[in-house]
């Protein structure tokens, strides 16, 4: 069995210092292969930066997904082949720095490909449809690899339909960007491994990362403010963890992580 975790969108400072802190002790105790983590918010909410790409790297994070906020650091395009292990969403326009699926080779030569994908509906950032992009992808570079797809989507309807619609022919997918956790986690009938979103890794008593003052002031009185995120307090880590037959490439389970820390 190969055991893949995939912890949720990394917000700024203290979402990098829990899993500093949490990543070692999660992988020893769940004997984990491979961990694939969302990277877009580590640098100070948005966007990451290639001191935050090789600290996440260094804490032991295998590759890094991205999302919408792909561009916000520009390090990321003056310096993109520095960032070796780095994924960002398959449908972004041909142009965009960077690869959308790298394939990667673990103990006992099992093969895992990661795929970054982003949505459609209330998010902008792609290009091209998902849904193409990804069988494109299946039909013309993908032979008989464990295969785990981040889906940078809101819309949890628009992540199941791309789930089903590729089931049997992935080995998991986990959706990313809304900073919620869902409990959908389960195996598709097919065998992919899915949960709608991952969650984050950053401040708890936050909103979905951020500071709570400048969001209740712009929701509540329109006011325009910025977002920062909060940089006290008790955080959290939410992950994921698959648990797949490197022989069927299917997945047999799917847990879900949640550790806090003070
Ligand atoms: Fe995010
Ligand atoms: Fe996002």
């Amino acid at each position: 069995m190969v055991k893949i975790l995939f912890l949720g969108d990394i917000v700024g400072n203290l979402g990098r210092q829990i899993v500093k802190d949490q990543l070692s002790e999660i992988k020893k105790s769940n004997s984990i292969d491979f961990v694939v983590a969302n990277g877009e918010n580590a640098t100070h909410g948005k966007g990451l930066s290639l001191a935050h790409y090789k600290e996440l790297i260094g804490a032991g994070i295998d590759c890094i997904t991205m999302g919408n906020h792909f561009y916000r650091v520009r390090e990321i395009i003056d310096k993109n082949d520095e960032y070796i292990s780095l994924i960002r969403p398959l449908n972004m326009h041909p142009s965009t720095p960077g690869k959308g699926s790298a394939l990667f080779v673990i103990k006992d030569n099992i093969r895992i490909r990661v795929t970054n994908l982003i949505g459609r509906v209330f998010i902008d950032g792609g290009d091209s449809n998902p849904f193409d992009a990804l069988n494109n992808l299946i039909e013309k570079e993908v032979k008989d690899e464990i295969h785990f797809v981040d889906f940078h989507a809101e819309a949890t309807g628009e992540k199941m339909a791309l789930a089903l619609a590729f089931d049997g022919k992935i080995s998991a997918l986990a959706g990313t960007h809304t900073h919620v956790q869902t409990n959908d986690n389960r195996i598709l009938p097919n065998g992919t491994g899915f949960v709608s979103d991952a969650g984050m890794c950053g401040a708890y008593d936050s909103i979905l990362g951020d500071d709570p003052t400048s969001i209740i002031s712009r929701s509540w009185y329109g006011q325009p403010t910025k977002f920062t995120p909060k940089d006290d307090g008790k955080k959290i880590l939410n992950g994921v963890i698959y648990s797949i037959n490197e022989k069927t490439k299917k997945c047999e389970k799917v847990e879900l992580v949640n550790i806090f820390e003070d």
